[in-house]
């Protein structure tokens, strides 16, 4: 039955119980049982951010410029901030946005926009990308009748930039690079990304949406971390989201751009209506001003030196993660992970083991399964919710590959995001 719009009003104490009762059957996602959509630094990030967003709870981002100087100012500087983090060379310009298929969505419409005052470039347009980019190229090439073309990935599931190379035409429009992509968490070969989009006068856009805010910081650390920012000269738009590994609440993204015309591209003006001129850098026009502003606080609370030392617990965690999934006998993993991302198949002497009957087990122990497709996985994007769960989790993982043993699968179960 539809529920019906209440007659009257009610006080917060009962909602406060109603919603925790309606919530009651969520994944226990605190103790690290979700794979995706909830990231976690450290307490004290999360309570700064909480407090920042709340002191701007009704400020709105729009405004920033006319009403809101404070949040303008922290708006600005959460870019120049992340300008600096991303060598981007002096003149180099960028802007807050929503998230991460916001920011793509926005670099591919300034892609689009500069292809138009290119007359080598000939239309239909389109858009080379491995077959691991996020799904927001597709998303932006269907409101923008852009056609996708996905590759092959090469050695250890980064882009195969010959195989790319061998896709661009004359209307080819951008090149993308993951920094890592989502699947496997490995970060695509930029540098020669770069260097083919130099070749070829193709707009390179870096998806550093999930990586952007902690590679830098692995690199620092000492792990091996390809260059994959704008330091590289073909890098001409980068995303980096600050509500993923940069610890931030949600919604914000950062978008950046090498030079200001690029930005000024990406940008939509109006002024036939009644209210007179319309600027905005994002899809949306109303944001929430406590994004930009926890975002700013977040950034200053942890520093460099607060990044580094999450991303040094991250990286032993990872490394935990992995050592006990090769471990069970019949996982492996799809790929080498550069940051904390991993994918996992099965495999069994009779191939009668199926990653996604293993999913099962885990689903019915609580767990809720990241799966992939061609090849099948078993994926985990993890922070430090997940250091809590990490001994029952590799044990449930174990539990459920036996039974999963001899069970072989269904071919035509499809992973869902
Ligand atoms: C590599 C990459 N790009 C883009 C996105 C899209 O980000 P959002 O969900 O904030 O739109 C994601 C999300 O996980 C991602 O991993």
């Amino acid at each position: 039955m539809r529920k019906a719009f209440p007659k009257t009003g009610t006080e917060w104490q009962a909602l406060d119980a109603e919603m925790t009762a309606m919530s009651g059957a969520d994944i226990n996602w605190r103790q690290g049982r979700a794979p995706l959509y909830v990231f976690h630094g450290s307490d004290a990030a999360y309570e700064v951010g909480f407090q920042a967003f709340m002191k701007y709870f009704s400020e709105n981002a729009l405004g920033g410029r006319r009403a809101f100087f404070g949040l303008k100012r922290m708006e600005d500087e959460v870019v120049e901030m992340g300008l600096d983090l991303f060598r981007a060379p002096d003149g180099a310009v960028g802007n807050m946005t929503t998230g991460g298929s916001e920011s793509i969505f926005i670099a591919v419409k300034a892609a689009r926009d500069w292809a138009r005052t290119q007359p080598r470039l000939k239309a239909p347009y389109s858009i080379v990308a491995p077959f691991t980019a996020h799904a927001a190229f597709n998303k932006a090439g269907d409101v923008m009748d852009l056609e996708v073309r996905r590759l092959a990935t090469g050695e250890n599931r980064r882009a195969d930039v010959a195989a790319m190379e061998a896709a661009v035409d004359d209307g080819t429009i951008m090149l993308v690079g993951s920094a890592p992509c989502f699947p496997h968490g490995v970060i695509d070969p930029i540098q020669a990304l770069s260097d083919l989009a130099r070749e070829r006068d193709i707009w390179l856009h870096v998806d550093a949406c999930v990586g952007g805010y902690v590679a830098p910081f692995f690199q620092r650390i000492g792990r091996d971390i390809p260059d994959f920012d704008m330091a590289l000269p073909g890098v001409r738009s980068l995303s980096a989201d600050l509500h993923k590994f940069g610890f931030c609440p949600k919604p914000a993204s950062t978008l950046f751009y090498r030079e200001e015309e690029d930005r000024e591209r990406g940008l939509f003006h109006f002024d036939q209506w009644p209210n007179g001129q319309f600027s905005t850098a994002t899809l949306s026009s109303t944001r929430a001003g406590g994004a930009v502003t926890a975002a700013w606080a977040v950034m200053h609370h942890l520093g460099e030196a607060g990044y580094m030392d999450i991303s040094k617990q991250m990286a032993d965690m990872t490394d935990a993660y992995v050592a006990g999934i090769k471990a069970i006998d019949g996982l492996h993993l799809l790929a080498e992970p550069d940051l904390t991302i991993i994918n996992f198949g099965a495999q069994d002497r009779n191939n009668e083991l199926d990653i996604f009957k293993v999913a099962e087990g885990m689903d019915r122990r609580g767990w809720l399964p990241g799966l992939t497709q061609n090849p099948k996985g078993m994926h985990a994007m993890l922070s430090m919710f997940h250091e809590a769960g990490r001994e029952d989790y590799l044990a449930d993982l174990a539990a459920s590959v036996e039974e999963a043993k001899g069970m072989g699968g269904d071919p035509d179960l499809k992973a869902v995001y």
